[in-house]
């Protein structure tokens, strides 16, 4: 019955094979990314020749090396997938999967992983995957070992964080029955075959007394060994392996030919000489195996391409892909992300956000503009990197920061930046103002160099029209709701008549003013900003509050009454700033809240942390090193 499927059936599923396959590769699991073998030909077309020449020294140093590194990639793919978590060491919140029973005082081969990396980091930094090596390494240590080899499906990406539970339930031990065996690998995806195939990875590689000795001296807890051991064999072993020590002993587990990766596996099961109860169980527990242990044993062509097939298998347990997990530096640890955060000074300078504070209070106390110039320093400063254009003649504010900084060195020396001396400014300068408050996340480093180019490029400009206002926000990873809320930072300060004279005189360049300008404002300004001349005079922002935070802003630009060219084309440009334009007129409270985000988002922008940049000792020069 099993064989009378109809001719034309066959046919039909031959002809519908390639689309099945087809449709199946374009899918990839669902996460749209697919392990491929061309991963790296441009990213790092060398990668795999570096790996197979370390790992060609390492086992020409030591045979058998080649089956420890085989068997890292098992280890890996069997707990939380073929990511790399078996190579972590204890460190931090991650606990080594190196201390599971399958691995303690087994696993080994760390050190040519390690020498694999260090020489692929120097090729192409952060580019290749550990979790690649280990595939890639246990391809080579087969081949070495004289055993088949395929082509290895790559772009895994590494773990950031390890399992030990899972390590100590995945791995098959070998005295589990042949059913937890199955199991185990059938919770992988795995089946019977890739079970057979992958057990003859036993063909090379020694294993401790500790793993078989159950069988030579008290098989079932009735003080009498495995009967169905051979019993020379069984011998040989229990020279090796006394009744009581020597534990760590190691036995070759192929006798006939030790570091020579072929069938002898399946032949010595045959013959009643595997070593683990784990092995000797294909054959007498399952009809399945049994058949595939005896086609193996005498089909060895059959026992390397089946091999081949179910390793390229175990090497696709749920990898992490695409933008998940990391490409670690060193195998070992998990990459530092360094992230800026509020408590960061709470150790080291417990009292920096209070020294900050009462600086700028004195500050502002003696000249309420000061707040809208602090506000402007973070501002400028996170759009760049002090003379370009934007800045001549307008910024200033730096006698508070130095103020600010001579007290922080007093207090607790080289530790708070000069970047976050400069975001908490801002915070605080808003909250005298009347703004909101938030929480300024801190770390940030302070750079070793400045851009004139970038302060002219990057800096908004008020004659700029909406489009390039945007787009100079979203090359910093800010979009129209921040563009929106972030100006509402005009509510307080003074402009020089130079930021909006073409507005009153010459427009577009045809002699007009911008008449979309409120008329009466419009002679205001003319008078304290004349044709010519008087281009430092300087004018309120926001002439009904002038040195309070709140929304009469975004107010003033729906009555035309928006200072510069990038105000009011807020309202005017696009529909959607309109429509903030309005909300933010309409609500002080949803403004706030608003201002709040996008600054800290603001704050965000490409921070020098970890070992970046400099804590500087005086703001307005580099550290001399
Ligand atoms: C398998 O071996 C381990 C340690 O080698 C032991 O703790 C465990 O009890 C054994 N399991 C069985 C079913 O014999
Ligand atoms: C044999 O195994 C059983 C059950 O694991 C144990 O209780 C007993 O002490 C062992 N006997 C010897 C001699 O090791
Ligand atoms: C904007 O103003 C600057 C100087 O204030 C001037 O050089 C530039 O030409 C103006 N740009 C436009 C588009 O009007
Ligand atoms: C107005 O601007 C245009 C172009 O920027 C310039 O050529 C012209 O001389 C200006 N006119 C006056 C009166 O300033």
């Amino acid at each position: 019955m099993v064989f009378s499927m109809s001719f034309p059936m066959v046919l039909l599923l031959i002809a519908f094979a390639p689309i099945f396959c087809f449709s199946h590769k374009i899918k990839g699991g669902g996460g749209g990314y697919v392990l491929h073998p061309q991963f790296y030909d441009y990213s790092c077309p060398r990668a795999q020749q570096i790996v197979k020449s370390v790992v060609a020294k390492a086992v020409a140093k030591e045979a058998r090396m080649a089956a420890s590194l085989l068997r890292l990639h098992f280890h890996d793919c069997f707990v939380k997938g073929c990511d790399a978590s078996l190579l972590l060491d204890t460190s931090g919140s991650i606990i080594s999967e190196k201390q599971s029973n399958p691995n303690r005082n087994s696993v080994r081969g760390f050190n040519v992983i390690d020498d694999i990396k260090s020489a692929l980091e120097k090729e192409c930094p952060q580019t290749v995957s550990c979790a690649d090596i280990l595939a890639l390494a246990a391809r080579d240590s087969t081949v070495l070992a004289g055993g088949p080899s395929w082509e290895v499906p790559l772009g895994r990406r590494d773990s950031r964080g390890a399992s030990l539970s899972g390590s100590n339930q995945n791995i098959p031990a070998p005295n589990n029955t042949f059913q937890t065996i199955l199991t185990k690998f059938k919770l992988k995806g795995l089946n019977v075959v890739d079970l057979v195939a992958l057990s003859g990875s036993h063909t090379i590689g020694n294993a401790r007394c500790t793993s078989f000795k159950q069988r030579l001296y008290n098989q079932s807890g009735n003080r009498q060994p495995d009967y169905s051991l051979h019993q020379t064999y069984a011998n040989q072993l229990r020279t090796r392996c006394p009744r009581s020590g020597g534990d760590q002993n190691l036995f070759v587990m192929d006798l006939v030919s030790p570091t020579k990766f072929d069938n002898f596996y399946y032949k010595n099961i045959l013959a009643s000489k595997g070593l683990f109860n784990s092995d000797q169980v294909l054959l007498t527990k399952s009809e399945a195996s049994m058949e595939l242990v005896k086609k193996y044993a005498e089909n060895n062509e059959l026992f390397f391409e089946q091999f081949a097939k179910s390793i390229i298998k175990m090497g696709n347990i749920s990898p992490l892909t695409g933008k998940k997990g990391e490409i670690r530096k060193n195998c070992r640890r998990i990459n530092t992300h360094y992230v800026l955060h509020p408590q960061f000074y709470d150790h080291s300078c417990p009292r920096a956000q209070e020294i900050v504070k009462s600086v700028v209070a004195k500050a502002v106390a003696k000249e309420a503009r000061m707040a809208a110039s602090l506000l402007r320093l973070h501002f400028h400063d996170c759009f760049v990197k002090k003379q370009s254009n934007p800045n001549r003649n307008s910024v200033r504010g730096f006698n508070v920061i130095d103020d600010i900084k001579s007290a922080l060195e007093k207090e607790c020396p080289q530790t708070v930046s000069c970047a976050d001396i400069l975001a908490l400014a801002a915070r605080d300068s808003t909250v005298l103002a009347g703004g909101p408050s938030w929480e300024v996340p801190l770390g940030r480093r302070d750079s070793r160099g400045a851009s004139l180019s970038g302060s002219n490029q990057n800096i908004p400009a008020p004659n700029n029209t909406f489009q390039t206002i945007l787009t100079k926000f979203k090359l910093k990873g800010l979009n129209v709701v921040d563009l929106v809320a972030l100006s509402g930072s005009h509510t307080i300060g003074n402009a020089r008549c130079t930021s909006f004279k073409q507005r009153l005189y010459n427009q577009s360049g045809n002699g007009q003013p911008d008449y979309s300008l409120h008329q009466t404002y419009a002679s205001q300004l003319r008078t304290r900003c004349p044709r010519s001349g008087g281009d430092q005079n300087l004018f309120v922002m926001d002439l009904v509050s002038p040195t309070k935070f709140d929304n009469f802003y975004y107010k003033n630009i729906l009555a035309s009454r928006g200072l510069f060219n990038s105000d009011q084309v807020l309202l005017t440009k696009s529909e959607a700033s309109m429509e903030l334009v309005k909300k933010y007129a309409e609500n002080n409270e949803l403004f706030f809240e608003q201002f709040a985000k996008s600054i800290v988002k603001m704050g965000n922008i490409s921070p020098l942390t970890g070992k970046k940049g400099e804590i500087r000792k005086n703001c307005r020069r580099l550290n001399t090193n």
